[in-house]
This record gives structure tokens, sequence and C-alpha cells, in this order.
């Protein structure tokens, strides 16, 4: 190292630290600055008022990750700052200082606040290498991350992004299928966020086995970070899902119970548990058709022993009200019979070594090829090969196994990929592998259907997924702690952008006990994705193989479910517009408060924002709940509580402690059996006295196809203002008509209401009203019978449900 801390290239070992260097020369651009030590070069590009991206690589031609980042900088005022040797970069919410004389950043907000400061090491290589330290702040808390298990408060732990099969992983077990460097840091003087584009192998290190620093890293490539920081974090996730991108409305259907099993075949056994559903009254919408629906587990055929009319048979199962979805798994069996492997040979669009020969390694059909999803042709190839499916009916896709899985587990890193056109080793393509896979599909679901909205289902992924596909947590185990992990799972990927996620009920590996599975039904109901799934050769886990109870336990989560719809589709399409998460850990909306931190505590979250969800175990009657700033209602019978603090609460088998936040309304609808079944045209509003009130963002449209893009859908504000005591529904916007002429409210919490509509007095009406429904004593013995609760004389008001503005006074 010479003295100015500049190391040079050729200057020492490289395979020891070397940091940036003192910058030499500097300059200012359209969108920011750029500069050099000789060593390195650096760019910072404002993005948007509270977005900086930070790039930093020993060439000067920078890397890019193409797949993740979907926009350009957004033209931004912003301001730079000579004070000699050091640069400040202003914009309206943050200040980012950069010292000079060794390449280190600090973040500031708007008030001065100091965000999160680079240590002394900055920006430094070990040979291709390539870290960013921070330091770490006081009490800061790290969470997010994407698909991670653990802690949600992620301190003192490190995890690694790459893309792995991990049967029956372990609850604290790294790397998983999905990566998302993507994360949230928090302390006493602020927040932020940071994602790291960049698609190698990297290491996430939140203070581990040091007590130093923060920091992550990436195997190779540059070190390219965007900084994010605006007042709350649910700007900070809009935010970065501005950049990356956020979910498309899925179909209506997709929203509905899924019924999976490696495999239900042949066809009769399909049929089966479809018409099962029905007979038991328990509202489903898909059934999957795993493995055993392929040919000698070729993707694009049916085994016509089991499956010998897969048409007739989906035609049969769409007349239930079911969709089908099918698996998809990127191995291509090599076998010179096989028309997609010959046509891959022949277009050159599987993976290759360096010298060309195709790769091949062993998973489901034995030894397979792998389409190269980072190639355009592939994927248009892929699309097209997708008419097989779309003519037998199929109408959902599952991508599996798409890390890409192999026996042996270990992709040889000399692989070729296009990379489109920019080429790549599997050390920079495998964690994009599966979003690409994933990507092709939502085409090619798309070219074969146009008119349909696409659904995908994926296993593996990276920051963007979220464009193309829902994921779920893969092979769980069923156990009581992976009911709790997956709940982590997936409000992490929500805060990580993949707003519509799910764990597979009941768990894939094991086989769960009567409890359990009665849990995870009901705690799965206030899931984005609600799907069961379980492992070949293990006892049958549909929601009636458990017996009465939990058939009935199941019953009314489901049942539930099914009438928030209203709710779910609307919370649903203001996730596609903001990007926020479904189901949100209290961290996003209380993220000073330590309790929400807590192990006791760290699994609660909100759903659709209008339910506190307390998961708890199955074998627990009573539990601790954590109830945040404000008051509460315990959702089956009203009791109310003040906020900000702990509660023991009771959790019967039948009763998932839900809580709903003062001040909030929902809607819910009548019961149907699937949502291709019309309810009867009354939407139920719930409204919860409160001191502060809330909007509702009420959104309908026709649940399937894109005509709601050019304006065919039904929207509008329903607003609870307390303090002038009224309901506002606000003229409505859209072209289409409500689906439901008739609204009702339900008035939680209030006392003597005296309420006008537009003026006009109106007669309440009460009755007694209960969320689920009373369990049958099957078993007269008097402890095996389970409470039942209602909430007496509930006051309600009927009428009609008119587009224009709709006031009602009189809520004090
Ligand atoms: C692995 C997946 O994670 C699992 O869900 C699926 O059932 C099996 N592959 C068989 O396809």
């Amino acid at each position: 190292m010479n003295e100015s801390n500049t190391p040079t290239k050729n200057s020492g070992n490289s395979l020891r630290h070397q940091p940036f260097g003192k910058i030499s020369k500097w300059h200012e651009t359209p969108d920011g600055l750029s500069g050099t030590s000789g060593f390195a070069y650096f760019k910072l590009r404002v993005f948007e008022t509270g977005i900086v991206r930070i790039q930093a690589s020993r060439f000067e031609n920078f890397e890019s990750n193409p797949y993740s980042v979907i926009v350009e900088p957004n033209p931004t005022a912003f301001e730079i700052q000579d004070h000699g040797d050091i640069l400040v970069l202003h914009t309206s919410v943050l200040r980012v200082q950069i010292n000079l004389s060794a390449f280190s950043l600090a973040f500031f907000d708007h008030q001065g606040k100091l965000l999160n400061q680079d240590d002394s090491f900055g920006i430094a290589w070990i040979g291709t290498e390539v870290t960013a330290y921070k330091k770490l702040q006081h009490k800061e808390k790290f969470i997010g991350l994407g698909e991670k298990t653990g802690n949600l408060n992620r301190f003192g732990n490190a995890y690694t992004h790459w893309n792995t099969d991990y049967f029956a992983y372990g609850v604290g077990d790294d790397p998983l299928y999905l990566s998302i460097p993507f994360y949230l840091g928090i302390h006493d003087q602020g927040h932020y966020g940071i994602y790291l584009n960049n698609t190698h192998k990297s290491l996430f290190n939140f203070g581990a086995s040091n007590n130093r620093f923060a920091s992550f890293s990436a195997e190779d490539g540059d070190m390219d970070y965007y900084f994010f920081h605006y007042p709350s974090l649910s700007e900070i996730i809009t935010s970065y899902t501005w950049l990356t991108g956020r979910m498309q409305m899925p179909p209506m259907w997709a929203l509905g119970f899924q019924q999976c099993r490696y495999s239900y075949y042949p066809e009769s056994e399909v049929h089966a548990v479809a018409q099962a559903f029905r007979d038991k009254n328990m509202p489903a919408d898909v059934i999957y058709l795993d493995i055993h629906h392929m040919e000698a587990y070729k993707v694009f055929t049916f085994d016509g022993e089991k499956f010998p009319n897969p048409k007739a048979m989906i035609a049969r199962l769409k007349e239930k009200g079911f969709k089908v979805v099918v698996i998809m798994d990127p191995g291509i069996k090599t076998d010179v019979s096989y028309p997609p492997y010959q046509e891959g040979f022949e277009q050159n669009l599987f993976v290759n070594y360096p010298d060309g020969q195709i790769y091949e390694a062993q998973v489901w059909p034995g030894w397979c090829a792998f389409p190269d999803f980072t190639k355009a042709t592939t994927r248009g190839w892929w699309e097209e090969k997708m008419a097989f499916y779309a003519e037998a009916g199929v109408d959902g896709y599952w991508t599996d196994m798409n890390e890409p899985a192999s026996w042996g587990q270990c992709t040889p890193n000399l692989l070729e990929f296009d990379f489109d056109g920019e080429k790549a080793s599997h050390r920079k393509a495998r964690n994009v592998y599966g979003m690409q896979m994933a990507r092709s599909t939502q085409a090619g679901a798309l070219l074969q259907a146009p008119e349909k909205r696409p659904f995908v289902l994926t296993r593996s992924g990276f920051a963007g997924i979220q464009r193309y596909a829902a994921a779920w947590t893969g092979d769980n185990v069923a156990s009581e702690e992976h009911m709790l992990a997956g709940i982590r799972l997936v409000t992490s990927l929500g805060m990580s952008g993949v707003a519509f996620a799910g764990y597979d009920v009941g768990g894939f590996a094991g086989e769960a006990n009567k409890g359990l599975f009665a849990r995870w039904m009901s705690t799965a109901a206030f899931s984005p994705l609600y799907r069961a799934h379980s492992m070949i050769n293990t006892k049958d886990a549909e929601p009636w193989a458990f017996g009465e109870e939990v058939e009935e336990i199941s019953r009314n989560y489901l049942n539930f479910r099914y009438s928030l719809l209203p709710t779910i589709y609307s919370a649903f399409y203001q996730s596609t517009q903001n990007g926020l998460p479904l189901a949100a850990s209290l961290a996003i909306h209380y993220p000073q408060d330590e309790f929400v931190y807590q192990t006791a505590f760290q699994n609660e979250y909100l759903f659709c924002n209008a339910f506190l969800v307390a998961p708890v175990e199955s074998f627990k009657e009573i539990t601790k709940v954590y109830l945040p700033t404000g008051d509460w209602y315990y959702l089956y019978t009203d009791q109310k509580y003040g906020g900000g603090q702990v509660i023991y609460q009771e959790c019967p088998l039948n009763y998932l402690p839900v809580f709903v936040p003062a001040g909030r309304i929902f809607a819910q609808q009548s019961l149907t059996q699937h949502t291709g079944l019309a309810h009867d045209g009354l939407l139920s509003l719930h409204v919860y006295q409160g001191k502060k009130g809330s909007t509702y963002t009420h959104y309908e449209d026709g649940g399937e196809g894109f005509d709601y893009l050019k304006g065919s859908f039904f929207a509008r504000e329903i607003t609870y203002n307390p303090e002038l005591g009224t309901l506002t529904l606000k003229q409505s916007t859209g072209e289409l008509p409500s689906h439901y002429p008739s609204i009702r409210i339900y008035f939680h919490g209030f006392d003597g209401l005296n309420l006008k509509l537009n003026g006009l007095t109106q007669e309440l009406s009460t009755h007694s009203f209960a969320f689920l429904k009373k369990l049958t004593a099957f078993d007269p013995l008097p402890d095996q019978v389970h409470p039942y609760f209602q909430i007496d004389s509930l006051p309600y008001l009927q009428f009609d449900h008119t587009p224009e503005e709709l006031v009602l006074t009189g809520l004090n």
C-alpha cells in the first residue's frame, strides 16, 4: 500500500484486503457524481429523492444485473457541496456525505440524523470478493432479506444468497430457494433500506462473529447497492418495489384455497379429492397436479395411463369450479426421442459447458439438460411449448426445482449462461435462473391465453420475482416450529417485495397431528397464498383427513377466508399499486417498538391492514399477545383492549387469536364454495369504533382478464372519521357497477348510535353475530366441548349500495 492509502493494481497481494483508496478525481454527472481512486471507480446516482445508487468497481466499465431493476432514475433535484475532503450530496429527504480521503459514505435524514455510516473499511476487495462495511448503530435491528429463516431481527446472524434446493430445511437453516438481497435497518436515530444489486453469491453479516460492523459482500462483480430513506418503512418498501416492480393482479381464483399433494393420481383420485371439497362444503378453488401427472417425469407430457384424457378431466374439474395448476420442472430428459430435448439440442437452447457441450445433471427424469432461461430464444421456445398445457385447459403453472436443483446439489461454476447476450458463468447466473424460468412461464401463460391473468407459483427467485410469480417456501416440515417459521418467511418475503407468498399448510415433509393441522389451516386463512401440500408416502393431509373437529375448524376458517374475499381482493389490488405486504410484520408499522422484535411476539402480523394475527402453537391453551399502541378488538367477541400492553389470551384450537385495530374497516360477502360462484349481492362492512379512523379502499373488477386496466372496475374509498363522527363512502370510480347492490354496515364498539344517511335519520337493527360457527359437540365429555363466541346485539344498518357519495353521520 502506498502513502496515500491507495493500493495500485500491482501493489501487494490481491488476496488481502484492498480498500477503495483516496479519491483522486471526481466530477458531477447529470444524476450524481462519479470518480476514481486510480485503483477503483465509483458512481453515485440519485434515483429519487430518497434513493441513491452506489456503485464501486475495479474496472471503468461497471457491471450490472439486467434482471431486477426496471426503472431509470427519476429526474430529481439534488445539490453537491464541496468541502475539500468531504462532499455532501443533498436531496430533499436525504444527505449523503462522501469522505474523499478513504471513499467512505455516511447517510443522514433531512434533519441531520445519522442513518447509516461506512466503517473505515468502506468498500473493499479481497480478490474478486467485494464488501461494503457499515458501522453498527446503537441497538440496530435488521429485518427483511426475503426468504430467510431465523428471527425477525437478524442482528447477530449472517445469511447467504445462493438459491438452494433444501428438502426439509431446519428453521434456522440457510440458504433456501429464493434470494432477495434487500433489508431494512432500524435504530434509535431512524431507519433505511439497502438493496444489493449483484446476482453473485452474496453474504450479509449483521454483526455475526464481530462487534464492529454489519457488512454485505458479493463473491464477484461490482459493489452495486441502492440506499433508501423515507419517513416510513412502508414508503421504503414502496420505493423498493418501484425499483424492482410489483405483483400483477392475480386472478380472483388464486386467492381461494388451493389443494396440492405430491401427487394426486390417477385421474379418479383427482376427481375424488375435488368432489370431497364440494360434498363436504369446504370451499376450494384449485387442485394441483404434481410430477406424477407426467410420463416418466418429462415436462410437456401427461402419463397416458394415469391421465388418459387430461382435457376431459380438466373440463370436468372446471365444471366443479376447480382450476388446475400443473408443476413444471426445468430439467429436460436427455432422450433423443423426446421432442423437447431434440429441439433444445438443435436450437442450442440449453445451458452448456464452455466447450459447447450440453450440461447434464440428474433430476426426477434421470439425466437432464437445462433450458437456459437467461436466453431470449429459450424463453420464447418454452412459451410456445406451453401450448401443450393450455390446450388441455390448464389454468396455472407451478415452477419447481428451478434453483436449479439436481442430485448432488453442486452445479459446476464453469457452466455458461447467455445472460441475455452478456454471457455469464453459473456464479453470476444461478440466482436469477429460477426467476427467468418464472418470467418465461408467465409470458407463456399470457401467450397461450392472452385474455387470462397468469398464475405462476415459483420456488426459486431473486429481487424482482414478484413481477412474475407468487412464491411458496418450499419443503417445510410438519412441526409447530415450522408453522411459526413459515409466517416469518412469508412476512419477510412481504417486506422484500413479494406480497403474494405462502407456505405448505400442514407441512410438506412428515405428518401433522390433528391440532397442528387445524391451527395451520386457521393461521393460513390469513396468508396471502392459502395452499395445503404434502409429501409422497405420507398419510392423507386434506382438511377432512384429521377427524371431525379438525374438519369443522378448517371449514370455519376456510369459510371465513372466503367471506373476506372483498377485503383480500381489495388489499391485493392496493399491493399491485404500492408493493406493500399483505401479511405485514408488526415491525413495518411499529419499527421503534422493542416488543415487536421479542421472540414471544415476533410472529405477529397485520393481514390486509385489518387483522392483527397472533400465531400460536396448537398445543397452547393460553398465549401472550402483544398489542401495540392504540386500541384493539378481539375479533370473535368485540372485547376491547388498550394497546401498548401484553395480554394473556386464551387460544382454544377453534379460535386463532386475531384482533382488529380500533378505527379500521373490513368487508365480507356471503359464502360461496368457490370464487366462480355468485355471492348474494350483499357487502357487509365492519367498522370498529376508535379514536383514530382509517380508509378502506374497496376494489372490485371482473376477477379475471385485463379489462380492469381499461377502466372496467368499481372502486371507492370508505373512510371512518371519528372526529367528525362520519363514515363516508366516496363517489365510486371505474366503469363497472358494484357486484353488491346492497350494503350492510356493522358497528363494533359503538354506543347509542343516532345515525343519518345523507341527512336522513336511520333505524338501526341488531342481531347476534358470529364470525365462526359453533363446533358440533361430537364427544359428549365436557372437556371435549369447544367454546363458542358470538357478539350479542350487534347494531347494523342496511341500504342500497349506490355509486354516489354516501355519508353516514352520528358515529360518535
Ligand atoms: C419439490 C417441491 O418443493 C415439492 O413441493 C414437490 O412436491 C416435489 N418437488 C415433487 O415435485
